[in-house]
């Protein structure tokens, strides 16, 4: 039986970032199921799921609360349209995600939920509202040419083909440059030159830039690159110092994985938009959300005969089962106080990851709240070293991933410290036999 699933498997499933050659010559992992921090295969094997299922669990796999929520919404409705009518949960979630925001990121700007079905459609949407917004303002003659966006070296935001124009990893997006359209590449937030860059580059041409798109505090997938204390926030005043709206590109660091339930709360940033995805279901099901202030959603108000419409939808949007996961997954943070819980799992993990500083073969580590990037080598990437240290750490039945020559860490909140420092333990070992 377990064959049949790998044979299957090998035969037609085009798996997602992966050389599919190399994975056919490798060992398969079909997962059956799950309990709290550990995925399990079909031959009954534990594996402690180190990334959170690629960054999405929160609070452990098969959780009652999130389990029920879902099945109760089942037996209701599982999917209706938002196009011309509300649903239960798509609005009790809009709700409960304003106040959310208001009550951490202490403001009142932010008012509106455009729902989408995962990261790359939650920036898709919030890209397509910038430029717009800017058509849209008037008077027009002044706020036209606000077309271009400006985003980062290393940047991550997505593979649909506008997440992609403002990406900037080399290796996933430069075989579409052709396709993509232009953008402006600011350096990386760690080059101390890069605030400068920006506030010259906004000098000459802010006439012609309608957005800044930003991952808050951690660029993820360009490797787990932390960004100076007070960027974010300077970056923020530039923007508004040249009227240039900002996009915090919430993704990966919302829902408490940077130790706040948002980055941005930790500068005091208060984003134009902001999208959300990955964990707001609790790492669940498909759901993303662009919030917007009121500001930009009234720009878009006005008689049909003005084309002021936002015409843009997906079948899925506001799903009602994705919908009742994520309130389940926000009730969760609220009655197990998961965000009290954070800064002590946080401390063990430093002190954890301390040890991994003395191994030769370790560059650097990077860390914000609980997510971690081990860089190690210096390796060719066609050597694979950091792919093949993580299938060996499968053997020892931890679930990580890396990006290039980056171990990436990023445990579901509900980790225990026990787990923290196996974890720790079984890298620290891994590394050192390389
Ligand atoms: C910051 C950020 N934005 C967007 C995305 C895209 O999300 P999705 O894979 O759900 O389309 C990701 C995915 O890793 C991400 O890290």
């Amino acid at each position: 039986m377990n064959e049949n699933y790998k044979n299957w498997d090998h035969q037609h499933v085009w798996h997602p970032f992966t050389q599919m050659k190399e994975y056919l010559a490798e060992d398969s992992l079909v997962i059956e199921r799950a309990e709290g921090n550990y995925v399990i295969d079909t031959e009954g094997h534990r594996y402690l799921d180190a990334i959170s299922s690629l960054w999405v669990n929160v609070h452990g796999h098969a959780k009652k609360e999130i389990n029920d929520a879902i099945k109760a919404q089942l037996d209701k409705i599982a999917h209706s349209t938002l196009l011309g009518s509300a649903n239960i949960p798509a609005t009790e979630l809009a709700k409960k995600l304003v106040d959310l925001v208001h009550e951490k990121l202490k403001t009142e700007k932010i008012n509106h939920v455009f729902y989408s079905d995962n990261g790359s459609t939650a920036v898709e949407v919030a890209l397509k509202i910038a430029f717009e917004y800017w058509q849209l303002k008037t008077p027009k003659k002044e706020y036209s040419q606000k077309q271009k966006f400006v985003s980062f070296r290393d940047a991550y935001h997505g593979d649909t083909i506008g997440a992609v124009s403002v990406g900037h990893i080399e290796m996933f997006h430069e075989i579409y440059r052709p396709l993509l359209f232009p953008t402006i590449q600011a350096p990386s937030p760690k080059d101390p030159e890069c605030l400068d860059w920006v506030k010259n580059r906004f000098k000459k041409d802010a006439q012609k830039i309608a957005a800044v798109v930003i991952e808050p505090l951690v660029q993820g997938a360009g490797g787990m690159i932390v960004q100076p204390d007070g960027f974010l926030k300077k970056l923020k005043s530039l923007c508004e110092q040249y009227e240039v709206l900002f996009i915090a590109d919430e993704v990966a660091t919302g829902f408490g994985r940077t130790g706040t339930m948002f980055a941005c709360e930790q500068e005091g940033v208060v984003p134009d938009l902001m999208c959300l995805a990955k964990g707001l279901t609790g790492g669940y099901l498909p759901l993303a959300a662009t919030l917007a202030t009121s500001e930009i959603y009234e720009a878009f108000l006005g008689n049909y005969s003005e084309y002021k419409t936002f015409f843009h939808g997906h079948s899925y949007t506001g799903n009602q089962l994705g919908c009742a996961a994520a309130l389940a997954n926000l009730d969760i943070f609220e009655k197990e106080k998961v965000l009290e819980s954070l800064p002590s799992k946080i401390q063990t993990l430093t002190e954890s990851l301390q040890r991994l500083k003395s191994l030769s073969s370790v560059i650097e580590i990077r860390q914000k709240g609980l997510m971690v990037g081990i860089e190690i080598g210096p390796y060719p990437l066609e050597s694979r070293v950091a792919h093949k240290l993580c299938l060996a750490a499968r053997k020892k039945h931890i679930l990580i991933r890396p990006l290039g020559n980056t171990i990436v860490l990023m445990p579901p909140l509900s980790i225990t410290e026990d787990e923290i420092n196996l974890l720790c333990a079984v890298v620290y070992d891994l590394i050192s036999a390389l």
